[in-house]
């Protein structure tokens, strides 16, 4: 389909032929990222405008729809802080001197657009904070009135308005107990069906309400535009082979320039050592003993295991799976310091050894009460409960170091995805767990809520708003839990195998604050 008198260069769009979902041919509009010419024949990699960037990929000049050529405008054109192009403006509220040296592991990345079949991640957190916005039926007084729940407004651009402002540095850590919102519950005439009242309680100041605030420079995959250059953009590394399974990487990782070029980089599954072919690997394995990840193993249930890493004392390891991690996770930046950092790895057993599914990072020490730097479930272990799993013994850890605790924001499309599903399933396995006393209407406070579960208060107001639960009626917040609702949640949790034993958990966790310098 290429003409090829006309020259198709970086920053051209068209429409480009893919495969969807479905395996159906379709014609999305695409960007030209790059160009190559291997022997003669030209390569285009193009980022699909409206599909999250895990989807862009090199294709042959016939899947081009050269008749749309459109060429890039100049005042359209973004120039990156190197002088190349690209469609994505850099961070107005951010313009982070670039080190040369940063190029090789802490690397830029933007926020997640959106694979057609999900919401995208700024659609989806407006929708788990604001479903006001979008359901009119949604009835909230304001707050002269009756002093609601803060994170609850009537006025969209106002909350969105509040949302912008970045949070302030000094703001204080909001503790669960005290005074706080009075949730009565009851049986109505169905008993599929229960409301549960809201009553306004003690104002609450936090507005963070799980939406992604203004970046942050600390964290193990911090967001930071400085380096969204096209190198960057693209993905480097063509196929991992770990363990058993080849893995497609998503997104750019930092890995060594020279190892770009291999049809397959080999990774040691067990310490992650990165080498340059299988015969280096097969090397390497006759001198690794490690059939684990280092650190202890502080969970074990069947096949399952955790291991917690210290950054500072296995330090190569850790670094070795921030790079591994960056392959899939696209709207952070991955720095060489894990120091302040500790990594829970998730491992399944068999006779060869504990072969890693999945892991999260956690700062040894949160200000803002992140629980969860990075998550990430390895794609051949996808969709099959694992995430939901890291999520639930993240929470976990959190209970017994009593404290409620919060996902690192930004949150990418299949982060929210994943928690706004085990923040649901949570906070209604509690609400319809809740039995009447004396005939009495069952009661439970919001911060009841969040000392049970350890999710943090914002997390369970947004997932109460999301789920479209909270009404206004005479006088009073409720809940109504519909019986679609409780079928749904039933049905969900029949399917839900795969859960935390507290009881296999050995984890005492340390007062990092006490330790100088980790
Ligand atoms: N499309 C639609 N829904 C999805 C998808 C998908 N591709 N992937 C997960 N989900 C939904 C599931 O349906 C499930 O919800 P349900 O049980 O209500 O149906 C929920 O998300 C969790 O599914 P799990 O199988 O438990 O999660 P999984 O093992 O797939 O891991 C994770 C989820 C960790 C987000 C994984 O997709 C991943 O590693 N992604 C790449 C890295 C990433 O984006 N990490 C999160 C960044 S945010 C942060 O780090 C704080
Ligand atoms: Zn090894």
């Amino acid at each position: 389909m290429a003409d090829h008198s006309v020259e198709i260069t970086e920053g051209c769009r068209l429409p480009v032929l893919r495969k969807n979902q479905v395996n159906e041919d379709e014609w999305p509009l695409a960007e030209i990222l790059s160009v190559k010419d291997i022997q003669g024949k030209k390569l285009y990699y193009v980022h699909y405008i409206d599909f999250n960037k895990r989807l862009d990929e090199w294709v042959t000049p016939d899947r081009l729809d050269i008749k749309k050529l459109q060429f890039p405008k100049k005042e359209a054109k973004t120039p990156m802080k190197d002088g190349l192009p690209g469609s994505r403006p850099s961070s107005p509220e951010r313009d982070v001197k670039r080190k040369a040296e940063s190029v090789s592991l802490a690397t830029q990345v933007t926020a997640a657009t959106p694979v057609p079949s999900l919401p995208s991640s700024a659609e989806a957190s407006q929708a788990s904070v604001y479903p006001a916005m979008r359901d009119s039926s949604f009835s909230i007084k304001s707050r002269d009135e009756h002093e609601p729940l803060t994170s609850l407004t009537t006025n969209g651009t106002t909350s969105i308005q509040r949302h912008l402002i970045p949070p302030q540095p000094g703001r204080k850590r909001k503790s669960c107990g005290g005074t706080d919102e009075m949730v009565k519950m009851f049986q109505n005439n169905s008993p599929r069906c229960s409301t549960i009242y809201l009553l306004p309680g003690e104002d609450s100041q936090d507005s963070s309400d799980g939406i992604p605030s203004a970046p942050r420079m600390t964290g193990s995959l911090v967001s930071d535009r400085s380096h969204d250059d096209i190198v960057t953009r693209m993905k480097n590394i063509d196929c991992i082979e770990l363990g058993r399974h080849r893995l497609k990487p998503w997104y750019f990782s930092p890995y060594p320039q020279e190892l770009t070029s291999l049809l397959i980089l080999y990774l040691c599954e067990f310490c992650l050592k990165y080498l340059k072919s299988l015969k280096c690997l097969q090397r390497h394995l006759t001198k690794c003993n490690l059939r684990h990840p280092p650190g202890n193993e502080i969970y074990r249930k069947g096949t399952i295991s955790f291991f917690e890493i210290d950054g500072r004392k296995n330090k190569a390891y850790s670094q070795n799976l921030c790079l591994l991690a960056k392959c899939f996770l696209d709207h952070k930046t991955l720095y060489y310091d894990t120091d302040p950092f500790l990594f829970y790895v998730m491992t399944e057993y068999d006779s060869k050894g504990f072969h890693i599914v999945g892991y999260f990072s956690k700062e040894k020490e949160s200000t803002e009460d992140y629980n969860v730097a990075c998550i990430l479930t390895l794609p051949p272990y996808q969709r099959r409960g694992y995430g939901k799993l890291l999520i639930e013994f993240s929470y976990e850890l959190s209970k017994v170091e009593g404290k409620t605790g919060t996902p690192e924001k930004p949150l990418s499309d299949l982060g929210l995805l994943s928690y706004r599903s085990y923040w649901s399933q949570t906070i209604l396995e509690i609400l319809m767990d809740l039995k009447s006393e004396n005939g009495e209407r069952p009661q439970i406070t919001i911060n009841e809520i969040s000392e049970i579960t350890s999710v943090k208060k914002e997390d369970v107001i947004s997932t109460l708003q999301y789920l479209n639960l909270i009404n206004y009626y005479k006088g009073q917040y409720i809940l109504t839990l519909s019986e679609d609702i409780v079928e749904g949640h039933e049905r969900a949790m029949q399917k839900r195998h795969l859960r935390i034993d507290p009881k296999c958990l050995h984890f005492t966790p340390k007062d990092w604050s006490k330790r100088g310098k980790w």
